[in-house]
C-alpha cells in the first residue's frame, strides 16, 4: 500500500516543492525503512500564479546549499480531486490551509488537512513563512523547518504504520 503526501502552499515555486524534495530525501535516506518507501510525494498551490514554472531558484540554491539537494517539479494548482488522491495534505501557512479548506465546503475531507508546523519538534513557529519577496534569510529558514517538520511527519507516519 502507498501512503501518499500533497504538500501545498500558493505559488509552489518555494516552500512546497521545497518541502516535497526533502520529504524524499528523508525517504530515499531510510533506504531499508520498507514502511518509508511506500510514501509517496507531490506539491501545488493555492494560486494559479506560477503554474508549470520549476522551483524558484533561491529555493533550489537554498536547498543545495543547506543539504545538498536538487529540487525537481513544476508548479501546478491544488484541485478539488486531490482530496479523494492524496492521504494527508500539508498546508504551509494559515491562509493555504483555509484555501484548501474552502474546496471542501462540506468539510468531508478536512482531517485530510493538517500545517506542516504542526510536526515540528525543534522549531515553535506556527507556520512555514513565505519568503518569496524577501531575503536569504527567509529562504534557510524555510529550509530549518521543514528539515524539522518532514523528520516529525516521517515519525507520526511510522507510528500510525504499528498501530
Ligand atoms: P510559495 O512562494 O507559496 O512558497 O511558492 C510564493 C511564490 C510566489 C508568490 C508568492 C509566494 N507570488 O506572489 O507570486
Amino acid at each position: 500500500m502507498t501512503y501518499k503526501l500533497l504538500f501545498v502552499c500558493l505559488g509552489n515555486i518555494c516552500r512546497s516543492p521545497a518541502a516535497e524534495n526533502i520529504m524524499e530525501h528523508l525517504i530515499e535516506q531510510a533506504s531499508s525503512d520498507k514502511f518509508a518507501k511506500s510514501i509517496v510525494c507531490d506539491s501545488a498551490g493555492t494560486s494559479s500564479y506560477h503554474i508549470g514554472s520549476s522551483p524558484d531558484r533561491r529555493m533550489s540554491a537554498t536547498a543545495a546549499k543547506k543539504l545538498g539537494i536538487k529540487l525537481h517539479g513544476r508548479a501546478r494548482q491544488f484541485q478539488e480531486s486531490d482530496f479523494q488522491d492524496f492521504d494527508l495534505i500539508l498546508a504551509m501557512d494559515q491562509d493555504n490551509y483555509q484555501d484548501i479548506l474552502l474546496l471542501d465546503p462540506t468539510g468531508q475531507y478536512q482531517t485530510k488537512v493538517r500545517l506542516m508546523c504542526d510536526f515540528c519538534s525543534k522549531h515553535t513557529l506556527k507556520e512555514v513563512p513565505d519568503p518569496y519577496y524577501g531575503g536569504s534569510e527567509g529562504f534557510n529558514q524555510v529550509i530549518d523547518l521543514l528539515v524539522d517538520a518532514c523528520e516529525g511527519l516521517l515519525t507520526y507516519l511510522r507510528s500510525l504504520e504499528e498501530c
